[in-house]
Parts: C-alpha cells; structure tokens; sequence
C-alpha cells in the first residue's frame, strides 16, 4: 500500500484509555513505511517528544439533542491540558484542534499557549475539513455530478449558523430557496449523524476522512510543496471575529496567508453577519475559561 505520507514519518496514538497501544498494534500491521506507536495513561508527554504536528480529537461527543457547545464543560478541561503539555513538550508542533466546540476550543487553545509564552498564530488550526467535505458530498448529490469534482469553500466557524459553505462559489447555479436549504443541511450535518446514530456518538468515520485531509495537507506544507490551500479555523486580522475559518495557504510554518474568500451573495453576506454575534461569544467562552483559570 503506498502511505500518503513520508519514508521516515512517526505516527503516535495517546489515549488517556488503555486502548491506544492496541490501536497502534492494530495500524502497525498495514504495510507502509509509517512507524506507529500507542500511549497511554495520565502522561501524554511521549507521546508529544519531537512531534512536528498534533492532531487533538480527544473528548467527548455529542447525543442526540445536544448542541456542540453542550460538550464544553469536559471537553474545555482536555483541551486545556493536552495543549498544556504540547507548549511543554512540543512548543513548535502545527496543533489541528477537533474537539468539539471547536469555535471555543480553539481559543482555549490559544490561550493556553499564551499564557505559556509559546503562542504562534500561524501554528494553531481548528479543522473544519469535515464542513468542506460534507459540502462536496451533498452539492454534488443534487447537481447528479461526482463530488470529487465538486469544491465548495466553507468560512466562519464549526457549528450551526456559525458554518457558512459559499454555495455561490460551487460552480453551480443555487436560488435563495435552494441555498438555503442546503446550506441548512450542512450546518445540521452532524446533527443528522448524531441522531442517526441514537446515543453512540458523532461522526468518527468522515470525521477521519476530513482530519486526514487536512493533516496531510500540513504534512505537504511542511514538507516545502507550494500552492497547499485549506479552508480553516484560524487566527487572523479580526475584522468579522478573533477566529475564522477560511482559506489558508499552508507552508512550513503553518499559516503562510490567509487568503480571502471573494465576493459574497446577498444570501451569504446575510446569513454570515447574523451569525458573527455567535462565533464571537462562542469565542469569549474560551477566553474567559482560561483566564478565570
Ligand atoms: C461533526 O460536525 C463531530 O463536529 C463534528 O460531526
């Protein structure tokens, strides 16, 4: 099997559960040249020695009739002390945040690595691959069209009204009507999962999908190939919030420029100022969790 990544690439799996070093085994025994271990324990740190980029998924998830901002109580404290550790352990790793709220777990992080002295905005990323790859997916299913050909950008944040997908820029032809419903039917994407899997959690499989995209992305970013664009959660100018995703040239520090994201329809330019008062409060949650901390 060819692997996507580099000869030499080390792959590290930490769980607090017990489980990791199983999951590693388990990877290990697919031929690539990737080598792969597991973690585990109170101590993420060995995991973390030398790591170029950290992936955070950890936390817990969604059930039915929850929203993501539900989840802050646990998942606020995990983040904070994983991305404690990675200011320790590996102040210079790119860090990709998943963990659910990421409109607000992203500013923890942030913080966190603030308060450490150790904060580069350019290496700190809220993935919000899985809002892009939806979007592919379900344009694609309406227009009859592979929705490997199909590339919808997505800006703002990763929830609810906060996920704004520019239908306008899709290349194909959406009314107010239609992109209203389908820009519904992304932003209650996850939703639909959770509810259809009735109390077993959220989207795991195409969440893997979209958090591999995006990390391989960085791995060719840092790797010195040019022209890497994604659209992500970072930190920028400010304008619209502190954080806001959108697309980004990625390079070998990070963030190499964040780019901008063209004209907006009228639908779009509505739907994104009614959802900015969210992001940003979504956004002071986190900030006031560390330094109430
Ligand atoms: C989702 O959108 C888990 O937040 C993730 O499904």
């Amino acid at each position: 099997m060819k692997t996507q990544l580099p000869n030499g690439t080390e792959l590290s799996l930490y769980d607090i559960a017990p489980v990791t070093p199983g999951v590693a085994a388990d990877l290990s025994h697919i031929p690539t040249a990737v080598k792969v271990s597991g973690f585990a324990g109170e101590d993420p740190s060995p995991a973390l020695v030398n790591a170029d980029i950290v992936l955070i998924s950890a936390g817990v998830a969604r059930k039915p009739g929850m929203d993501r901002s539900d989840l802050f109580n646990i998942n606020a404290g995990i983040v904070k002390n994983l991305v404690s550790v990675c200011a320790d352990t590996c102040p210079k790793a790119l860090i990709g945040i998943i963990t659910n709220p990421v409109n607000t777990t992203v500013a923890i992080a942030a913080d966190v690595l603030k308060k450490k002295g150790v904060y580069d905005p350019a290496r700190l990323f809220g993935i919000t691959t899985l809002d892009i790859i939806r979007s592919s997916t379900f344009v694609a299913e309406v227009n009859g069209v592979n929705p490997e050909d199909v590339s919808v950008p997505v800006i703002g944040g990763h929830s609810g009204i906060t996920i704004l997908p520019l239908l306008s820029q899709s290349g194909f032809d959406f009314d107010e009507a239609s992109a209203s419903a389908m820009t519904s039917r992304i932003q209650n994407a996850g939703t639909e999962v959770v509810e259809a899997k009735a109390g077993g959690g959220s989207a795991t499989l195409s969440m893997g999908q979209a958090a591999a995209k995006f990390g391989l992305s960085l791995v060719r970013a840092l790797n010195g190939e040019e022209g890497v664009i994604e659209c992500t959660y970072v930190e920028g100018s400010g304008d619209r919030a502190r954080f806001f995703a959108q697309p980004v040239l990625l390079g070998k520090n990070g963030v190499e420029k964040i780019l901008g994201f063209g004209d907006l329809s009228a639908f779009e330019e509505k739907t994104l100022n009614a959802a900015l008062e969210t992001l940003r409060s979504d956004i002071k949650i986190g900030e006031e969790f560390v330094s109430q901390a």
